[in-house]
């Protein structure tokens, strides 16, 4: 584990560096450099790390470690110093240089400040606001909001931009801008205890990950597979959108998150759906049971990189190594491809907490490759303010997420529909049947020929 020096452990050092270094600056331009490393602390633990620095060099104390890494990365490459471990440092420069080229690019940065408003500012994920998703299969939004008002809190209305959102005190509680069911706290708001949550009709769900299933937003009576689900918010999220109509086919390997999720979902009042102990890349596209699944939420395991509360308890744990990176992306990859045979599926949201390229833009990229022209990416929230890194044409409808873009946890969404080749011999479509951008045109057309009833919207899209 690598241990982050507090600011006053580094700044105590500071005649210790200066013996060790032998840096011919004076005190003040010591105390600079200093502080500049500890502003990059997380940026530099997460950089030494992966370059493997201490454990190769077994005498080479973090603290030094830290301002060496600095000063040769990001500072003046020791051209005014650096005693007996310059030669040391000259050993692992290469290595070092690329595990910070490789940072930047699983971080979408190109320079190297950027870094900084990435996961080495634990501030900014304090200041998250702390969002709840009421339950619309136990309560509605304004008898939430009534609750809590003769409980003492606040209630300001819907939100109309984020600044609304950071801006929140005291018991103050808003509508989230985006959500139609999400609630959002000042970020000290602590729910646990309350009794809508523990009743199950209140879900302390994080914004990001609620987008996924608004954004699969399957209509009540689909058949829909959520193929990684345990522990189950997304689960009871889609179940909510389904008004427990239809199905849902979840699965997930791992029994003991299993049977936490049977728990959370009968809190959650979800009688929708089936859960099964399997292995989503052993269950078969063929099989009749899920010859009418249309939608897919595929949210599988990942290196967590985005997870807020992994990066304030150890800034830059989240980044894994290359080879768990190369694995996970692996299974991912073969993981979406398997999705993308099911042969009734429309549409489809792939989704991680990862802020890793090769977990998310690649993964996607690379199965829209494997299956030409059969699938395309869905350009949704046009408002969002953070895209997919542009690696490949049409990333940018991919969507992302940070404590600092978004105020939320950090997140990859990307969603997938199906091509529709247009044939006369295509069956009529039921009211079941979802949406693809080509059927809203047809539809666009066929209102402009006459005048029709109204049509449901997938919110913000
Ligand atoms: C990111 S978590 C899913 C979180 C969940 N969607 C939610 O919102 O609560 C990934 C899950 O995938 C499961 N998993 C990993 N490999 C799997 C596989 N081959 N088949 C099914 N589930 C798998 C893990 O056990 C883990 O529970």
């Amino acid at each position: 584990m690598v241990v982050t020096q507090g600011f006053c452990d580094l700044t105590l050092m500071v005649p210790l560096i200066w013996a060790e270094l032998s840096l011919p600056c004076n005190v003040r331009q010591l105390y600079a450099l200093v502080c500049e490393t500890q502003r990059y602390s997380a940026v530099l633990d997460a950089v030494i790390a992966s370059a493997g620095l201490l454990r190769a060099e077994k005498k080479l104390r973090p603290h030094v470690a830290k301002v060496l890494v600095y000063e040769l990365l990001l500072g003046q490459g020791f051209q005014r110093g650096g005693g007996r471990w310059k030669p040391l440092l000259a050993r692992h420069q290469a290595r070092l240089k690329a595990e910070l080229a490789r940072l930047k690019v699983q971080r979408g940065v190109s320079r190297n400040e950027d870094l900084l408003e990435l996961g080495s500012n634990p501030g900014s994920a304090l200041q998250m606001p702390r969002f709840v998703r009421v339950n619309t299969l136990k309560t509605c939004i304004d008898d939430a909001i009534d609750y809590l008002k003769r409980q003492g809190f606040s209630y300001q209305g819907r939100a109309s931009s984020l600044e609304d959102l950071r801006a929140l005190k005291g018991k103050h509680f808003l509508l989230d801008p985006l959500l139609p069911e999400l609630l959002v706290f000042p970020s000290h708001t602590d729910l646990h205890e309350h009794p809508l949550y523990q009743a199950g009709h209140l879900i302390l769900q994080d914004k990001a990950s609620c987008l996924p299933a608004m954004l699969l937003a399957p209509p009540p009576g689909a058949h829909v597979i959520d193929a990684c689900a345990a522990p189950g918010n997304k689960t009871s999220h889609l179940a909510a959108l389904l008004k427990n109509q239809g199905k849902i086919f979840a699965f997930d390997l791992d029994a003991k998150r299993l049977a936490s999720m049977a728990t959370l979902l009968a809190r959650a009042g979800v009688s929708c759906c089936e859960l099964a102990e399997r292995d989503f890349l052993a269950v078969s596209p063929s099989d009749q049971r899920y010859r009418q699944v249309q939608y897919i939420l595929l949210d599988p395991s990942c290196s967590g990189s985005g997870m807020v509360a992994r990066q304030l308890e150890e800034p830059g744990a989240g980044l894994p190594s290359k080879e768990r990176l190369q694995a996970l992306a692996g299974f991912q990859q073969r993981a979406l491809c398997h999705a993308l045979t099911f042969p009734a599926l429309q549409r489809l949201v792939y989704s991680t907490c990862s802020l890793c390229q090769e977990e998310n833009e690649d993964v996607v990229q690379e199965a829209l490759q494997k299956s030409p022209g059969a699938f395309r990416l869905v350009p949704v929230l046009p408002s969002w303010p953070h895209r997919g890194l542009g690696t490949f044409p049409g990333a940018e409808h991919c969507l992302r997420a940070s404590p600092e873009t978004t105020l939320t946890g950090g997140f990859f969404i990307a969603v997938l529909e199906r091509v529709e080749v247009l044939s006369s011999t295509s069956p009529t479509k039921t009211p079941e049947q979802p949406r693809t951008a080509a059927s809203a045109l047809k539809r666009k057309r066929k209102r402009r020929q006459k005048p029709a009833a109204c049509a449901s919207v997938r919110p913000g899209m």
